[in-house]
């Protein structure tokens, strides 16, 4: 079967994927469609993507019977509904990390995937790093025995004042519903969850415009309690410019700690070290879901793998907006009521209509940096 693909969203990283497609680096998939709704973005896609059509609105490249898959990489807010567009449409879906803002309506959307019998998965690409992956196996063979505790800081999220200013969704509430812990983090927020298992409850402080002059946070702490006992804690900020990537998971039996391109095991006085490979994740994913779609491979990360994290990160807001344990799943209309209210009182300082430049290809920031 011919993957005919068309991405909605061709910013930063929708450009890359579109590059990646269009020079056949996703195996039996073709580019077949592209939209934005920017004027400019539009006018350099034509000259990049003469044979390529181009799309303003999503909904007529969706009817337009070209695609039989898209990738959605347009701002968090819109991954949702433009995800349900396309999954009525029996059209295979791929969004990009967060799978929204709040959780609310995502576990409906997945099973309405399941329902039309087409894929809904989610770009968390660093599943695919080989540490990680290695870690996993390491979990589920026993042999740390039960976790006890986890501890992961990934402060090495390092973002600038214009970064902020890049794009107007950016670093507001209205836009981007909320700061690293809803762009950045995501990633590794799913590791935690994916290797540790999702807290019980949470307890956060989330310092807003601590390092920029945003309003959502830009540095977070959150403490986790587990159902079995176990405890973990999760620091990761985009104010640090000499951060860290940092996680240990002490089990009864052994401990894993990843650091610096390296995964040392310990269990008693054995210790055994892996060291990580270069790999290119998003391609990783690109090519799981076009095999997935070919039923060669199953999904590595399923659209519902994305509520773990997402539910974490709203918890945390929760917790520090309210100075107070929150318990896991949330209460997801609570939430909503909080989020409306940062909204409504957001100081909107990003730019109105500025475009982000493109730049067409992945670019290392987006990987695991150690
Ligand atoms: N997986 C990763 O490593 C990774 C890396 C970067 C970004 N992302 C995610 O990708 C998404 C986009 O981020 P970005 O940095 O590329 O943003 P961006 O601002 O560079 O690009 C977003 C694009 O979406 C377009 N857009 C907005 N509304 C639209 C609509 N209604 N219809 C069609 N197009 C529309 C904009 O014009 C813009 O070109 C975010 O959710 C972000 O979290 C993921």
């Amino acid at each position: 079967m011919e993957l005919r693909i068309g991405i909605i969203g061709i910013g930063n990283i929708g450009s890359a994927h579109a590059g990646a497609i269009y020079n056949g680096q996703v195996k039996g998939a073709v580019l077949s469609a592209l939209c934005d709704i920017s004027e400019k973005r539009v006018r350099e896609l034509e000259k990049t993507y003469k044979d390529v059509p181009i799309y303003k609105d999503y909904i007529k490249m969706l009817d337009s019977g070209l695609v039989n898959a898209v990738i959605i990489a347009t701002p968090h807010y819109l991954h949702p509904e433009m995800a349900e567009a396309a999954i009525e449409r029996g059209i295979n879906t791929l969004t990009e990390k967060p799978v929204g803002v709040y959780t609310k309506g995502i576990l409906p959307l997945c099973k309405k995937a399941e329902e039309k019998g087409v894929l809904f998965a989610i770009m968390l690409n660093q599943r695919t790093n080989k540490l990680f992956s290695v870690a996993k196996e390491i979990i589920e063979d026993g042999k740390i025995g039960k976790i006890l505790s986890s501890h992961y800081e990934v402060t090495n999220w390092y973002r600038t004042e214009e970064y902020y200013q890049s794009a107007n969704w950016r670093g507001s509430w209205r836009g981007e519903g909320g700061g690293v812990l809803i762009n950045q983090a995501p990633h590794n927020l799913d590791l935690w969850c994916w290797l540790c298992g999702v807290p019980k409850r949470v307890k956060s402080v989330c310092r807003e415009g601590a390092y920029h002059n945003i309003e959502v946070e830009d540095d977070a702490i959150i403490y986790a309690e587990y159902e079995n006992g176990a405890k973990g804690t999760f620091i990761t900020s985009t104010g640090i410019e000499n951060g860290k990537n940092r996680l240990e998971i002490i089990g009864e039996k052994g401990k894993i700690l990843l650091e610096g391109g390296r995964l040392t095991l310990s269990e008693g006085e054995a210790i055994t070290t892996y060291l990580d490979e270069e790999y290119n994740g998003h391609l990783n994913i690109l090519n799981n879901f076009a095999s997935a779609i070919r039923k060669e491979a199953e999904l590595i990360s399923p659209a519902v793998c994305g509520l773990d994290s997402l539910r974490v990160s709203n918890g945390a807001y929760l917790s520090s907006w309210k100075g107070d344990w929150v318990d896991l799943p949330l209460n997801e209309d609570e939430f909503l009521s909080y989020l409306q209210r940062k909204i409504e009182n957001g100081k909107q300082i990003c730019l109105e209509g500025k475009d982000s430049d493109t730049c067409g290809t992945y670019l290392s920031r987006w990987g695991t940096s150690w």
